[in-house]
Formats: C-alpha cells, sequence, structure tokens
C-alpha cells in the first residue's frame, strides 16, 4: 500500500462510500481498533485515538437495551471528543435494530457498525451477533432495515466472522449480500463461531471474502503489531487492519502501526513517568465516565494490562506487593501514587 495510493480510495467506489464520510476521514492505510465490551469505552477509545488510531469503535451496544432506555447501552454510545464516532450495534430483529441505529445516529453516530460476529452464548442464544451467520435471509433483513432508517449520509458498515463453523465458512455470501444492500465496508475476524477464540486466526480463509465485495475490507484476529498488520493484509488483500486484545495496556499500538504503515516517522512509546501519566490520565477519566464505583472496578483490567504490558514490552520489575495493593484500592488518589511509583519510579530507578 504506498501513500500514494490511499486504499480505501482506490478500492472503494465512490458512489458506496455514502454521503463521503469514510472517504473524507479514512486516510491511506487505517487502523481500526476491534469494538471490545467492557474494553473500548470512551475514555478509552479517546486515548487511542488521541495517540493516532485512525478508526475506534464502541462496545457492541445492545438494540433492545438501547431502545428501551437501558443505562449500559446509553453510556457505551457516547462518543464526545471523537473525531470520527462509530457505534457498534447487536441485534436479532430488523425494526428494532433499525430503530436502535436511528438512535445512535440522532445521539452523534458518524458510522453504524453492525456486530454479526460476537459468538457469546447470551448474544448467540438470543440470534445476534455470529448466530445471524446462521441465517443471512435475517441477517440480511436487518441490514436493509437499518439502512433505511439511517441518513444516507451515515455509513454501514458489518462485522462478522468466517462463518459458524469450518464447514460453513459463508462470510463471503453474507459480505456479497450486505454489500449489496448498501454496507460500504466489511470486517472479518479470522476465525469460526464455533472457535470462539481458540487455535489461530486464519487470515487467508479472509481472501474468498475480498473476491466477493469491492468495498474496504478490514481484516481482524491476532494482530499485534506492524509484521503481523502486514502479514493478515496481505494473506487476504485487506484494505487495513483491526487490533483488539493487543490493545489492551498499550493503547498507542493502533497509532503506531498506522505511522509504520504510511512511513512515517515512529514515535517512541510511552515509558517511565509519560507512561504513569497515561495510566493516571486514563484512570481517572474512567472514574469521571463511570462514576467512581464503576469505574474503580473497570478501571482495575487496564491497570494490570499496563502492568502486563510493560513487564512484557519494557521489562519493567513490579513488587508483587505493589501490584496487589494497585489492583485491590478503591483510593483513586492511591492509585495515582501507585502508579506514579510504579511506573516512573521504577524506571527511572532502572534507568539509573
Ligand atoms: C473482551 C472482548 C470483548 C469483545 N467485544 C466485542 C464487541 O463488543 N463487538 C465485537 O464485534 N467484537 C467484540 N470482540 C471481538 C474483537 O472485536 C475481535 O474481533 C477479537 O478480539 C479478535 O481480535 P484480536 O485478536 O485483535 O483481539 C471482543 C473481544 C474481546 C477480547
Amino acid at each position: 500500500m504506498s501513500i500514494e495510493t490511499p486504499p480505501f480510495l482506490a478500492v472503494a467506489p465512490a458512489a458506496r462510500l455514502g454521503g463521503g464520510v469514510l472517504r473524507g476521514r479514512l486516510g491511506a492505510s487505517p487502523v481500526f481498533l476491534a469494538p471490545m465490551s467492557g474494553v473500548t469505552d470512551l475514555p478509552f477509545r479517546r486515548i487511542a485515538a488521541r495517540l493516532g488510531c485512525d478508526v475506534v469503535v464502541t462496545e457492541m451496544v445492545a438494540s433492545g437495551e438501547l431502545t428501551t432506555g437501558g443505562v449500559d447501552a446509553t453510556v457505551r454510545l457516547a462518543g464526545e471528543g471523537l473525531g470520527l464516532h462509530v457505534v457498534q450495534i447487536a441485534g436479532r430483529e430488523p425494526e428494532p435494530t433499525a430503530r436502535a441505529a436511528a438512535m445512535a445516529v440522532d445521539a452523534g453516530a458518524d458510522v453504524i457498525d453492525l456486530n454479526m460476529g460476537c459468538p457469546a452464548k447470551r448474544v448467540c442464544n438470543g440470534l445476534s451477533g455470529s448466530a445471524l451467520m446462521r441465517d443471512l435471509d435475517l441477517a440480511v433483513a436487518i441490514v436493509v432495515a437499518v439502512r433505511a432508517a439511517i441518513p444516507d449520509s451515515v455509513p454501514l458498515t458489518l462485522k462478522m466472522r468466517l462463518g459458524w463453523s469450518r464447514e460453513t465458512m459463508n462470510a463471503p455470501e453474507l459480505a456479497r449480500r450486505a454489500v449489496a444492500e448498501g454496507v460500504e465496508l466489511v470486517t472479518v475476524h479470522g476465525r469460526t463461531r464455533d472457535q470462539f477464540y481458540d487455535g489461530a486466526a486464519d487470515w487467508a480463509a479472509i481472501r474468498p471474502v475480498r473476491e466477493a465485495v469491492d468495498v474496504p475490507l478490514v481484516v481482524n484476529g491476532d494482530i499485534d503489531g506492524v509484521a503481523t498488520s502486514r502479514a493478515a493484509m496481505a494473506a487476504c488483500d485487506a484494505d487495513a487492519p483491526m487490533i483488539g486484545r493487543a490493545a489492551c495496556g498499550r493503547p498507542w499500538l493502533p497509532g503506531d502501526v498506522g505511522r509504520a504503515l504510511r512511513g512515517a516517522a515512529a514515535i517512541e512509546p510511552p515509558r517511565g513517568t509519560a507512561l504513569a501519566e497515561l495510566v493516571v490520565e486514563h484512570h481517572e477519566a474512567m472514574l469521571a465516565h463511570h462514576g467512581i464505583r464503576v469505574g474503580t472496578m473497570a478501571a482495575r483490567k487496564h491497570l494490570a494490562w499496563y502492568l502486563d504490558a510493560a513487564i512484557a514490552d519494557d521489562g519493567l520489575v513490579v513488587d508483587e506487593a505493589a501490584r496487589r495493593s494497585l489492583l485491590t484500592t478503591s483510593d483513586p488518589h492511591r492509585v495515582a501514587e501507585l502508579v506514579r511509583r510504579i511506573f516512573s519510579d521504577e524506571a527511572e530507578r532502572r534507568a539509573a
């Protein structure tokens, strides 16, 4: 992919880039942060976007919850301060899903992404998420209803798996039918639903989707840096990588990958004091967004990921007692103090 031929312009017919939103906002070699329930809340998406991630996607918003005024769905919908607000909707029936998508647009969504890839039993038993890949007529009916319910200027995108099982890999068929009904970008996670997260993502198995549709294709699954982004994109001729779990504790990673794919100068990942201040900022933003009680609990997994990432990537040495205190205290001031001590003091001690 060269900077001269931005892939999203090269492969996507202009007529399909509804209202020019995708075309106008996605530059060359964009990188996506994967939607992750319980992870990609507004504070995390804001930080990833600020650090250079081109497209961040909300956690899955359940259409039933949104249309009945569920608090969690409303919190997930937040997108203030994002340049491009992509809201992912999951639903099992056309009409309520369409209503939820329209509500998301009214609340500020720039792009609606439909979830047909989630393997969770809670979601699949209700025949949404990847269960829709077992009923393509219903899946397409949802696409049709949502497309009709949102303005032409709001692009509709679709995230799916390879299929329900290895024997029924119908992603190309779903992609073809969905694109015929107005879907403008397709993301494929290179696993089947019955794999859950087992085994390795099979990027080459996504290639038939590339052959089935001429809209931008995003490849997802087990991408953890520049080399795997390039390999995944090459395996299925995708236009962009989507990074999920590898960005946990490393919100700068999608931005770093994007800069490398574009041939732009690399920026040193934050470490020491800079990392400590980023973690403190993230923690405070989560408390402000979710409230102290929910935010404190939700932030702990991010704190653990930051620790694990710094240990794995940077050889940070963390005292077990300090780790335990950090992951159990409910006092925000104590969290900030411990984060600064663990990330900056320790890093500086090692450098001395
Ligand atoms: C904790 C967690 C939550 C997830 N939630 C969602 C979700 O809400 N919507 C969705 O489409 N995929 C969801 N996924 C799947 C990811 O978007 C992605 O497809 C998957 O993790 C594979 O990418 P990765 O190997 O880069 O993590 C979730 C994954 C994880 C680990």
